[in-house]
């Protein structure tokens, strides 16, 4: 692979912008300023190649495959209406591979959030279809009863849905708190659960998709590449 086409492919713009970065000295690879657009790079050599541009350092990545850490107040859109776009979260390298949202979460909902420009991917981890399960920790209006839980467990009929929901775990973990698990991914869903049961959602954090758990060590607004370990831990979950 041409150095140019290595840095289009990490999203450093254009075939015509990354030649302009390359001439005028800003790639270096190994400590060595590679100043040829046109310099090939072996491909066996990209799997684990680092690189450096204007002093910061990359890795190559055939995929981006990241969790952020989602703030309140930020919207899963390119085009937010109200607040923040959660892209504006990442460097612009990864908004400009076309990084996007694996699913939404409401505004107000805070936790994780896989982000990927890898399409099967996407499609793979937002199909309500595949059951995967998504860990939410409400915070209720209303103090959290035995039989509200038992309400989710055994399945609450939200408007417009043909079917009861049933949660596929729930407990509560304070008075006013409950962990949620659910495998679908509807509008609104876990708010309408609860308004179901005849309580409101007052937080909303989701705490684990599949079986990856919120990095700890991960602020509101920061984000992480998911290495090769991480997307076999979120795949570890069953049904
Ligand atoms: N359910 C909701 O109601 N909101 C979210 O953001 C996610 C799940």
């Amino acid at each position: 692979m041409k150095t140019e086409r290595l840095l289009q492919s990490q999203g450093f713009g254009s075939r015509k912008d990354c030649r302009a970065i390359i001439r005028a000295g800003l790639l270096s690879i190994g400590g060595e300023v590679i100043d040829d657009p046109f310099a090939e790079i072996a491909e066996v050599d990209l799997g684990d190649l680092e690189f450096e541009v204007d002093g910061q350092r990359w890795r190559y990545r055939e995929k981006a495959y990241l969790v952020l850490h989602k703030p309140t107040d930020y919207e899963c859109s390119h085009k937010p209406q109200h607040h923040l776009s959660i892209f504006s979260l990442l460097p612009v390298e990864l908004v400009r591979r076309d990084v996007q949202c694996v699913g939404r979460l409401d505004h107000d909902t805070t936790g994780l959030m896989l982000l990927s420009d890898d399409g099967q991917f996407i499609h793979f981890w937002s199909s309500g279809k595949k059951r995967i399960p998504k860990v939410y920790e409400v915070t209720a209006k209303h103090p959290v009863s035995d039989e509200m839980v038992a309400s989710l467990l055994a399945g609450v009929q939200l408007h417009d849905e043909p079917t009861p929901i049933v949660a596929k775990a729930c407990e509560r973990t304070g008075e006013h708190t409950l962990r949620l698990t659910v495998t679908e991914g509807k509008y609104h869903q876990v708010k309408r659960m609860i308004a179901a049961v005849g309580n409101r959602v007052e937080g909303l954090h989701r705490s684990q998709v599949g079986g990856l758990a919120l990095p700890t060590d991960l602020a509101p607004g920061q984000w992480r590449w998911l290495e090769p370990e991480d997307l076999a831990t979120l795949s570890a979950f069953t049904d």
